[in-house]
């Protein structure tokens, strides 16, 4: 009999979007779990049936030699902690982003060349069921070229930046304690899906501070991405601006046969015009007319329990693509390069931002 995979999963508080994923699967185990919070471990542990608890990560590691580790800590920790399993030929499987700086970012993908693990990065936008299903229609050529794209993160989590006795928590910090576009790959990830080009320049400007003068990142910021051909990617980052919850990321895109405008609001709808689809040249469709023809094969009859899992579901598909990789069954949909892709232009955003918006190259972590 095959042995199952081996999972451990380090930071429990999102790390449980992935729990009932991995349970679900029929190849993988969770058998180990490490939070620093001693009572949050406990509680994970006991609702799982998972005894070995640990608050020490490395340690984790070396008693348990899980074959996979989940990476669902706080960001500044994501890049030390992915190379260390790496460097034990641990597969992981990493929260966004990767890497709060591009020093480590390069050491993340030097950690990745000298392991016999994958690394994949846990971008869900990239999974959910609308975004799989537009995939489906770009590569099926109905939007023609893709040469624009964008995508807006709008979500004030002011509410997450201390703890409830006032303490600044690790977002304060590294989500708006840094001017730029600090949680770009919600944005990027389906946006690269659909240009299918390299972002090679970026420029990076915001608002100034309005809502609250007090954070380092500007209310509300911009990136503008140019890809190799010229393609233009635009990302909006608002993690402070007073306004409703939206509970979804905004996305567009533009081709030369069709456009489609994603919901601005929790169970609004998604449209399209194709121009070889739509006969009318002035009236847009709902996304979900296509779903019959082109919504990829797994997400047509999912076990039931799927829609509760983290995200409408995109957990689930993220974890089946993840196991079927560390497998060796198919490459990671998001492996290292495809990460930095998502990454590293946030990253150099830091440097554009600070100089009022100047154009900078964005490095190929394939040259590294
Ligand atoms: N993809 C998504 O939709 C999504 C949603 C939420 C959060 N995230 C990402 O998940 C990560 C965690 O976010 P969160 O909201 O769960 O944060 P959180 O602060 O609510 O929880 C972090 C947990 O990690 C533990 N922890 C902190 N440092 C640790 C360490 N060094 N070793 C082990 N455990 C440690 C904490 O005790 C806490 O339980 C972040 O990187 C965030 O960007 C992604």
């Amino acid at each position: 009999m095959n042995q199952k995979i081996k999972v451990a999963l380090a930071g429990v508080h999102r790390a449980s979007a992935f729990l009932r994923a991995f349970q679900l699967h029929p190849q993988t185990e969770i058998v180990a779990l490490c939070d620093l919070n001693p009572s949050a471990l406990a509680e994970t542990g006991k609702l799982i049936g998972v005894s070995q608890l640990y608050t020490h990560y490395e340690k984790m590691l070396d008693d348990v030699k899980p074959d996979v580790v989940v990476v669902a800590t706080p960001m500044q920790f994501h890049a030390a902690q992915s190379i260390a399993a790496l460097q034990r030929n641990i597969h992981v499987l990493c929260e966004v982003t990767a890497a709060v700086g591009l020093d480590e970012a390069r050491w993340l993908v030097q950690a990745c060349q000298q392991s016999s693990a994958i690394y994949m990065m846990a971008e869900n936008c990239n999974y959910s069921r609308q975004n799989m299903l537009l995939n489906a229609l770009v590569d099926a050529g109905l939007f023609g070229d893709v040469y624009y794209a964008e995508g807006e993160y709008l979500h004030n989590v002011q509410t997450l930046h201390h703890t409830p006795d006032g303490k600044p928590t690790w977002r304060y910090y590294w989500q708006v304690g840094v001017n730029g576009a600090t949680y770009a790959t919600h944005s990027l990830g389906p946006c690269l899906q659909w240009v299918k080009e390299r972002i090679t320049q970026i420029s990076c400007i915001g608002t100034g501070r309005w809502s609250d003068p007090e954070h380092t990142i500007e209310d509300t910021v911009q990136l503008s991405c140019k890809t190799a051909s010229g393609k233009l990617i635009r990302h909006r980052l608002d993690m402070l601006s007073k306004r409703p919850h939206p509970f979804t990321v905004y996305y567009a895109l533009q081709g030369t046969k069709g456009a489609y405008e994603s919901a601005r609001r929790r169970d609004e709808d998604h449209w399209v015009w194709l121009e070889d689809r739509c006969p009318d040249p002035n009236q847009w469709v709902r996304l979900e007319t296509f779903a019959d023809e082109f919504l990829p094969e797994v997400w047509r009859n999912p076990p039931p329990e799927v829609h509760k899992i983290g995200h409408s579901g995109s957990e689930y598909f993220l974890v089946l693509d993840f196991i079927d990789a560390v497998q060796g069954k198919k490459s990671p949909a998001v492996g290292i390069h495809e990460t930095m892709d998502m990454t590293l232009p946030g990253l150099v955003s830091q440097e554009s931002i600070r100089r009022g918006g100047v154009w900078l190259d964005v490095p190929d972590s394939r040259d590294w």
